[in-house]
């Protein structure tokens, strides 16, 4: 879902690409380049905050309690999902916009367990920083070799429907992947656009 985005945000995928070509100078991506790749962290970040892998969590109540006013038994088995929390106006200004500089350092943080795309509290993911880890490696090293664009002349959509009612996805158009050194020899000439080598990444 985050190529999808950088695809449909090629201004975003272009600061992107520099950001890993000033780090990376086209070399994979390692565990020590990972401070310096914040651009890459705040894309993910933010990318888990627009589209939350996790659409439910639950708990159950031990004990007789209250939330929000309403009175809750015991053994009531409660749903919370962080894909409807993380789109509320109140905690993200413009929540559909997908905007990694809402989480430059000098921004406003948003309150407190209003982007959980890990969960919350106990028990929540034991993966997040491994996950975030690879993500970081993952993504820079395919965005240093990869331009990424969307296939206008095909489309794909996938509804999720369940308790929390239907939810569009924002896949339009298939993702193409196109090796940018092939694309750097086009430009001097060597090439046409045609005889770009592309790799189609959701047909
Ligand atoms: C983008 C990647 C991932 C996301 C979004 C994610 C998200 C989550 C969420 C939402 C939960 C439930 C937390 C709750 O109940 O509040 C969870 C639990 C868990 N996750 Fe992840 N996870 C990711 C990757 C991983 C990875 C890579 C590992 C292991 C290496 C992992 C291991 C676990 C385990 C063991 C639990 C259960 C924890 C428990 O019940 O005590 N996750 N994860």
């Amino acid at each position: 879902m985050g190529l999808h985005l950088l695809a449909s945000h090629p201004k975003i995928l272009s600061q992107l690409h520099n950001e890993v070509d000033a780090v990376l100078d086209g070399r994979p991506a390692t565990w020590n380049d990972i401070p310096q790749l914040e651009l890459t962290r705040r894309i993910l970040t933010e990318t888990t905050r627009i589209h939350s892998p996790a659409l439910l969590t639950t708990r159950r109540t031990t004990a007789e309690t209250e939330l929000g006013g309403i009175h809750i038994p015991a053994q009531t088995d409660l749903f919370l999902s962080p894909y409807i929390l993380h789109l509320r106006s109140d905690a993200f200004p413009d929540p559909r916009t997908f905007d990694p500089d809402r989480w430059l350092p000098d921004r406003p943080a948003p309150p407190r367990g209003s982007c959980v795309p890990f969960g919350g509290g106990t028990p929540r993911c034991i993966g997040d920083d491994f996950a975030l880890t690879e993500a970081i490696l993952a993504l820079s090293t395919l965005t240093a070799r990869f331009e990424l664009r969307l296939d206008p002349s095909t489309t794909t959509s996938t509804l999720v429907r369940g308790a929390v009612g239907r939810i569009p996805s924002a896949c339009s158009s298939a993702l193409v992947a196109m090796r940018r050194d092939s694309m750097i020899r086009a430009k001097a000439g060597s090439q046409s656009s045609q005889d770009l080598s592309s790799v189609p990444l959701n047909a």
